[in-house]
């Protein structure tokens, strides 16, 4: 793993979309894995801006986010599918059919999850996924103890995560028990993982990411055993961790 270490949440942003448009300039018909939450709204703000300013174009990428809701239609404020569009796809010139979200208002979940992974697989896999961290390691909705061979799977959100995320829905009631996510077989099956971590709160997580031991009791631990993985967090999330990677 290869540690970058930004000044602040802005500086981290600025690093990872310029990481992203490299690739894309690179590879116009890249294969992206996208995620939400907090951490990439910066990104996706400055791919938005870059779009605009110097005109890189998404025409020939294809997405796949990490998850979504389920019991959510796409054009609910809360789903991931509507978070997507409203923070980046309705601003760049990605063809919204290229651009693919597991459906979390579908009658048979489970078909969905072998469909998404099989969807994936169709494309011959991601070419970069982007990743946040939970404070409790999770990547994607991977819980702690979820299997490293993993695929898209059913979840059942724990507490932490439903709390956490209860600060985009009016009350934790509100927030979903479940969601579909890509597994941790299927984010290792990428050829090249970029993580995002920043603030305070995620100091812990990189703290035990760097220095623990790659267990199922902290998922996000597998990525040691990836051969590409960047990771670029903030001074707040560093703090005096000393990192060689
Ligand atoms: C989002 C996702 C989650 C988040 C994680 C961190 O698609 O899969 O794993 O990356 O919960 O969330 P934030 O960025 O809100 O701290």
């Amino acid at each position: 793993m290869k540690i970058i270490e930004a000044k602040d949440y802005q500086d981290m942003s600025k690093i990872a979309a310029a990481y992203i448009i490299k690739k894309v300039n690179e590879n116009p018909k890249i294969k992206l894995g996208l995620a939400t939450g907090g951490t990439p709204i910066g990104v996706y703000s400055k791919l938005i801006s870059d779009h605009q300013e110097n005109g890189t174009s998404y025409q020939s990428v294809t997405t796949f986010n990490l998850d979504e809701y389920v019991g959510l239609t796409g054009d609910h404020v809360n789903s991931y599918r509507y978070y997507m569009n409203v923070n980046l796809f309705n601003h760049i010139d990605i063809q919204k059919n290229n651009t693919f979200i597991p459906r979390g208002d579908v009658d048979d979940v489970l078909k969905e999850c072998d469909d998404y992974e099989q969807l994936i697989a169709n494309h011959k896999g991601i070419d970069l996924q982007l990743l946040g961290i939970g404070a409790n390691g999770h990547i994607g909705f991977n819980e702690p103890g979820t299997s490293f061979d993993s695929e898209t799977h059913l979840v059942q959100l724990t507490p932490s995560t439903r709390k956490a995320n209860a600060r985009f829905f009016t009350s934790l009631e509100e927030v979903p028990t479940k969601a579909i996510t890509m597994g941790i077989g299927t984010i290792m099956k990428s050829k090249e993982i970029l993580l995002l971590i920043s603030g305070e709160q995620k100091r812990e997580a990189l703290k035990r990411l760097v220095t623990g031991n790659v267990d199922e009791s902290f998922p996000a631990s597998i990525l040691k055993s990836h051969p590409y993985v960047t990771i670029i967090a903030d001074k707040a999330a560093i703090a005096d961790l000393k990192v060689h990677c």
